[in-house]
């Protein structure tokens, strides 16, 4: 039997990259309207960005010739199911037919996700991440997804980061709806769960031999600079926090009742729980993990103060010690944690590689054999190009030499990893931080009406590695 080949990649999500926000039928989705609105203070729109949507087959080619055999991409879901008619737009459908047909040219893997932050607008009209009906929503529009792409398709993803997600829109409150509220926070977490179950149970009515559907998570592993009682709590509730909620009912079907008892505890109305949802989630578990992989979840014992998070939106990290950081401290449960010896990247947000290697590691010690496909990992810059737009971005092949070591580590070791996408394969737009940062292999002149694309020095780094280890 021939060998499985590694997959070697980059990813991207349909927001941050397509444009074409009103093109051929496509519907509104929260990122439009609050873009759109007064809530939005830069003004900073992805209403074109990096216009993947009419330059696809440019980006897919050059993914081609940069030695890449997959590429991790997001289904707009207002371009396929445009209004709360559920009349589904075959123009929507088609464009991503032609992706597909790119990715079929080179024979390049494709990696789909289903949701990634973009709600349509008339769910965020009904409330959004908490409306009851979301998940027989998702669950409508997955199987149009399932139906129409078939095992054309092998790698399905629900949703992108529940957790970072469910923490930017109603804890941090920096994506919309802008809330810092955590009963919604964990009405939002519970339907995503929700919204996996019903559309893996989708998926499996149609038995698409040869596809394969899993969920894309963000956290890493937990843990503490020191090793005492306290701190050990602290890092399991750090994990009950930020990676059990997600991960459990994903792959193992079930909560554990120390979960609930402690969100019981701290105040949180559990009604939105529904008669039979449990019996969903445990006869709908996926068939992989996505992890994307940026950074450890740091943590030492709760002390004092509310709830509340920090996330990498600022840029405004000099390096001084009061330099805001990422992190956050949940009331009961832990507190985030520095190591002054670890460096901090300009969103304040710690560069930490290790990391990589233990997030893999924790993820088989406690799912045992699950394929893992590193769905994202990459590093965020301010970049001066040259005359020619050319960027020398050292600092980010350093960052992804770095990272790939301690996950071909933790797959040497056993781990069963099956796949790496960086983040991202070209220029695009970074939510809330606009796109003066930037994490593209490849340039995008985003002034220029063409969008004139440069590979950078990176590009051409990952082309060599991913050479010189295509048979691992
Ligand atoms: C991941 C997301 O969490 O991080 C991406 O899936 C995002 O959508 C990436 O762009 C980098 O984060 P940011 O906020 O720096 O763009």
């Amino acid at each position: 039997m021939e060998k499985e080949k590694f997959l070697w990649g980059g990813a991207t999500a349909a927001y941050q990259c397509e444009g074409a926000w009103d093109e051929d039928g496509k519907g509104a989705n929260i990122w439009d309207e609050f873009c759109h609105s007064a809530a939005n203070t830069t003004g900073i729109t992805a209403d074109v960005s990096s216009d993947f949507y009419h330059h696809y087959a440019e980006d897919i080619r050059m993914m081609a010739e940069g030695g890449q055999n997959t590429f991790r991409f997001s289904i707009s879901w207002s371009r396929i199911v445009p209004k709360e008619d559920r009349v589904v737009n075959e123009a929507g459908l088609a464009f991503y037919d032609r992706v597909l047909d790119e990715c079929d040219k080179y024979g390049i893997v494709p990696n789909v996700t289903l949701v990634h932050y973009d709600l349509p607008d008339y769910i965020g009209h009904k409330g959004g991440w908490l409306y009851d009906g979301v998940s027989d929503e998702f669950a409508y529009y997955a199987s149009v997804v399932f139906r129409h792409f078939g095992n054309r398709i092998p790698l399905y993803v629900t949703i992108n980061e529940p957790s970072h997600n469910a923490s930017c829109c109603y804890m941090v409150g920096n994506y919309p709806p802008n809330e810092q509220n955590m009963q919604h926070f964990a009405h939002c977490a519970y339907n995503m769960v929700m919204c996996t179950a019903k559309a893996v149970r989708e998926f499996r009515k149609l038995n698409l031999a040869g596809a394969q559907i899993g969920i894309v998570h963000s956290s890493g592993n937990t843990e503490a600079l020191h090793d005492t009682p306290e701190d050990r709590l602290a890092v399991k509730y750090g994990d009950m926090f930020s990676n059990d909620w997600v991960l459990d009912p994903a792959i193992r079907g079930y909560f554990e009742e120390e979960l609930i008892e402690k969100v019981r505890e701290s105040g949180i109305d559990l009604s939105f729980i529904k008669e039979g949802d449990f019996d969903i989630i445990r006869a709908n578990t996926v068939d992989f993990l996505g992890q994307n992989i940026y950074c450890r979840n740091l943590v030492k014992p709760y002390k004092s103060g509310e709830t509340k998070a920090t996330v990498n939106n600022l840029g405004t990290n000099d390096g001084s010690a009061d330099s805001p950081r990422e992190g956050k401290t949940v009331k009961g449960w832990f507190e985030s944690d520095w190591d002054p010896n670890v460096p901090l990247n300009r969103w304040g947000r710690e560069v930490y590689p290790p990391c990589a290697y233990a997030t893999l590691m924790k993820r088989k010690e406690r799912y045992g054999n699950i394929p893992i496909y590193v769905t994202e990992n990459g590093h965020g810059c301010y970049e001066m190009p040259d005359e020619n737009g050319y960027v020398e971005d050292d600092e980010r092949i350093r960052f992804l030499q770095e990272f790939i070591g301690y996950i071909l580590k933790a797959k040497e070791e056993g781990v069963n990893v099956k796949g790496y996408y960086v983040w991202a394969p070209m220029d695009l737009y970074s939510w809330i931080n606009g796109y003066k940062k930037r994490y593209g292999l490849v340039r995008v002149d985003f002034e220029d009406p063409e969008r004139k694309r440069t590979p950078k020095k990176s590009y051409y780094w990952y082309k060599k590695f991913i050479e010189e280890h295509r048979d691992i």
